[in-house]
C-alpha cells in the first residue's frame, strides 16, 4: 500500500503503543515503522513485545519494547516520563491494550471485572493523563487514539463486561475530542471502531469458569468466538493499513468494517428513539446460541 501525503507527515515521529506485542498493536506499530516512525511497544508481556520491537528492527526500523502494565496508573506515568525524557516527544499515542471478558454479569469474578474495567477504562484514562500534559507542551500537530469498538454501539447479552467498557472508552474519545477542540489544540482525537479482526482477543476471555454459569456452554461459545475470529477476522496487516491512514488524516470516527458499524449505530438509534427493550447486536451471536 503505497503512503498518503497524511502518513509521510507521521514518518520521523514517535508512537507509543500500547498493547503492541500482539494482535491489532503489532500490527500498527509495524505499520507505524513502515510509515518512518520510531515505535515504542508497551505490553504487559514483555518477551512478546520484544519479539515484536526485534521483528520491526531487522527490517530496519526503530522500535523499543517496554513492559507496562495499563491498569496501573503509576507505569503509564513512568512509560510517559521514560519517552518523554529519552526521545524527547511524541506524535502518536495509541492507547490499544483491552481485554475480553465473557459471561453472565453476576458470574464473573471480582478480579475478572476490576481487571476488565481498569485495562480498558483506566488503561485509556491514565495513558491520556500520563502523556496529554506533555503532548500538549509540545505545541506540534499530533494524534491520540483509542482503541473503542463496534461493539460500542450495541449490546450484547452474556459479553456486558467487555461492551460496557468499550461504550465507556467510546464516550471517553469524544468527551476528549470536545476538550481538544475548546483549548484549540493541535491534537487529533481519533476513535478506532474496529469490526472483528483475526486476533487472539478471545483466546482467554475469564479466569476459571465460576460456579454457577455452565462452564462446558461458556467454553463452547469461547472456541466459537476463538474461531470465528481467526476463520473470518480481517486480516491484522489489512486493519492496521485502513486504521493507520484514517488516523493520519485525523478523523474521528476510524471503522474497519464501516457497514457494519453503520448498521449497529442505525439499530442503536432505533433503540434510543422508540424506547423499546434493548436488543441484541445484528448479525451477532452469543453464548446462548451454543
Ligand atoms: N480483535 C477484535 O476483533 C477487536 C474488535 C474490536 C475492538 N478490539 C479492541 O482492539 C484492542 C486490541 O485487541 P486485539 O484483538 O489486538 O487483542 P489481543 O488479545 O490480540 O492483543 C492485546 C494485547 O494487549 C496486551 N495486554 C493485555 N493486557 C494488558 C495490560 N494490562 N497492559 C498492557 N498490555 C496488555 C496483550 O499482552 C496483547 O499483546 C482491544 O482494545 C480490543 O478491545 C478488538
Amino acid at each position: 500500500m503505497s503512503l498518503s501525503e497524511d502518513e509521510l507527515k507521521m514518518g520521523g515521529g514517535v508512537a507509543v503503543i500500547t498493547g503492541a506485542g500482539g494482535g491489532i498493536g503489532s500490527g500498527l506499530a509495524r505499520r507505524a515503522s513502515e510509515l518512518g516512525m520510531t515505535v515504542i511497544i508497551a505490553d504487559i508481556s514483555i518477551e512478546n513485545a520484544e519479539k515484536v520491537a526485534s521483528g520491526i528492527r531487522k527490517t530496519g526500523g526503530k522500535a523499543e519494547a517496554i513492559a507496562v502494565d495499563v491498569s496501573r496508573p503509576e507505569e503509564l506515568d513512568h512509560l510517559a516520563e521514560h519517552v518523554f525524557g529519552n526521545y524527547g516527544g511524541v506524535r502518536l499515542l495509541v492507547n490499544n491494550a483491552g481485554i475480553e471478558t465473557l459471561g453472565f454479569c453476576w458470574e464473573i469474578s471480582a478480579a475478572r471485572w476490576e481487571s476488565t474495567l481498569n485495562i480498558n477504562i483506566h488503561g485509556v484514562v491514565h495513558g491520556v493523563r500520563a502523556f496529554a500534559p506533555r503532548m500538549l507542551a509540545m505545541k506540534e500537530e499530533c494524534w491520540i487514539a483509542n482503541l473503542s469498538s463496534a461493539g460500542a454501539f450495541g449490546i450484547m447479552p452474556t459479553q456486558s463486561a467487555y461492551i460496557m467498557t468499550k461504550h465507556a472508552v467510546q464516550s471517553f474519545s469524544e468527551g476528549l475530542f470536545l476538550d481538544m477542540k475548546l483549548i484549540g489544540a493541535p491534537i487529533h482525537v481519533c476513535s478506532v471502531i474496529p469490526g472483528l479482526m483475526r486476533t487472539g482477543i478471545f483466546d482467554t476471555v475469564s479466569d476459571p469458569p465460576s460456579t454457577d454459569v455452565d462452564s462446558s456452554q461458556l467454553r463452547s461459545y469461547q472456541q466459537a468466538m476463538s474461531e470465528m475470529a481467526r476463520d473470518y477476522g480481517m486480516d491484522i496487516k489489512q486493519g492496521s493499513e485502513i486504521i493507520m491512514k484514517k488516523i493520519a488524516a485525523g478523523e474521528f470516527w476510524i471503522s474497519t468494517h464501516p457497514e457494519t458499524t453503520a448498521k449497529i449505530i442505525t439499530s442503536r438509534i432505533e433503540f434510543l428513539k422508540k424506547q423499546n427493550d434493548p436488543s441484541i447486536i445484528p448479525g451477532s451471536k452469543h453464548l446462548l446460541d451454543y
